[in-house]
């Protein structure tokens, strides 16, 4: 089983990052972590601050990985370009987010991608990511 772990704008700057809301670990340190829970899977991690390449990146593998665990960052909140590319491939995409944005800024609390996506997952800090494996493996 293979899996890509898309992250978008300012998941980079994980760790630094307005540590309160998102925690005090970067991605790079997470992701060995992740992979050692998920031996059998295969888990490609990639990040983007850049709408397009996101776009790109989805549709290079969402026509033969096995699902694709998208954290968009604040992209969630605007595009249709990611909504639109979710619904083009036929890979599952699971919506993720470390905070619960429902119990922020309201601006947060529309996503342009709920729709278009498998499931949605938010609020659980980095866990957030190993529970959308989970779903993802359990089918
Ligand atoms: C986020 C929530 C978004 O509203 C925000 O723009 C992010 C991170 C999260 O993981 O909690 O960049 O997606």
């Amino acid at each position: 089983m293979k899996i890509l772990i898309l992250n978008g704008p300012n998941l980079n700057l994980l760790g630094v990052r307005e540590p309160g809301i998102y925690g005090s670990m970067s991605f790079e340190e997470y992701v060995p972590k992740l992979k050692s829970m998920f031996p059998d899977i295969e888990l490609e991690y990639f990040q983007s601050n850049i709408e397009g390449v996101m776009i790109d990146k989805i549709q290079e593998v969402g026509f033969s990985y096995d699902g694709i665990v998208l954290n968009a960052g604040a992209y969630t909140h605007t595009s249709v370009a990611l909504h639109d590319c979710i619904r083009a491939v036929k890979t599952p995409v699971i919506e993720v987010h470390i905070s619960n944005v429902h119990t922020r800024e309201t601006f947060r609390h529309h996503s342009m991608i709920s729709a278009a996506c498998k499931g949605v997952i938010c609020g659980f800090g980095l866990d957030s990511y190993r529970l959308a494996i989970s779903a993802l493996a359990n089918g």
